[in-house]
């Protein structure tokens, strides 16, 4: 049985963590499978748009895997980060956009994923948090890092000091989230905007977000830089042209 399953359809691909009997915890075969299934889609010509989940109703993933890190030596933690890493590197940078169906859990690592995904929509039910001090470490796969670029220094100080979790409506509150919606319905809202971008034109979305993730990390005049590239590249779609006609023409549907 797969760790990570997939299924496509209509240019929207879902990616589901498949290890529920542990909450979905990413030893290194689930984070194998992660980085393998991402690469994969990357130059899938049929997918467009990638909702990452977790099986089951309680978890979206409990983090890396604490069984596994309380045996491993200090120099097998590096090599476990540095996979950690490569995985939320991974989803970060995959040319598609990604939106993270946080359906429960998602703690330590299994929150650092979903902050690598574009857009985060939360069930009702989910709780979010980097407890990884309450076990004698650092968040260990991007944490440190992302989260103060989502939520801001002093928010990620105070979630990663106190290592507490917060519920899905503080979450966004401060921004971590994007939308908090039922667990019932949280795959069909989540559909519902990866429809809405998938209908928008490929090569719009991919510039756009190659543009923002660039820009992210640079001074102003690279990313403008940046995203003058991004708009060319469009400039040569004829997709772009055929969308501008259309609305010229007033024939858009
Ligand atoms: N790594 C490995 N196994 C994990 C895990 C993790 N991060 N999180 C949960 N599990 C396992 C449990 O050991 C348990 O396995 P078992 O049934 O074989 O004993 C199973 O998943 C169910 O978890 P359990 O703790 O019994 O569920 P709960 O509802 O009582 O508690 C949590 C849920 C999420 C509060 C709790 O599992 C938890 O705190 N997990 C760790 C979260 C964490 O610190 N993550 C950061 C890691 S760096």
């Amino acid at each position: 049985m797969a760790l990570v399953t997939t299924s496509k359809s209509n240019g929207i691909c879902t990616v589901k963590i498949n290890r529920p009997d542990k909450l979905n915890a990413m030893n290194t075969d689930v984070a194998k499978e992660i980085i393998q299934v991402f690469t994969q889609l990357d130059t899938d010509p049929d997918v467009k748009v990638i909702i990452l989940t977790g099986e089951g109703e309680k978890a979206f993933s409990a983090g890396a895997d604490i069984e596994y890190m309380s045996k491993i030596t200090a120099d097998e933690s590096v090599e476990y980060a540095k996979l950690g890493q490569l995985v939320t590197k991974t989803v970060e940078e995959v040319s598609k956009p990604t939106i993270a169906a946080v359906n429960g859990f998602a703690l330590g690592g299994g929150c650092e994923l979903a902050m690598s995904c574009d857009i985060r929509i939360a069930s009702d039910t989910a709780r979010l948090g980097q407890p990884e001090v309450t076990i004698g470490i650092p968040p260990g796969w991007g944490g440190t890092q992302r989260l103060m670029r989502i939520v801001g220094i002093a928010k990620a100080k105070e979630l990663v000091y106190t290592g507490k979790m917060i519920k899905a409506d503080e979450a966004k509150e401060i921004g971590l989230v994007n939308q908090v919606v039922p667990l019932a319905s949280l795959i069909e809202e989540t559909t519902k905007m990866a429809q809405a971008i998938a209908a928008n034109s490929v090569s719009g979305v991919r510039m756009s977000k190659m543009a923002i993730n660039r820009g992210r990390n640079a001074d102003l005049e690279t990313g403008l830089g940046v995203e003058l590239l991004a708009w060319r590249n469009c400039f040569t779609d004829p997709d772009r042209e055929s969308r501008m006609t259309a609305f010229v023409n007033k024939s858009k549907k």
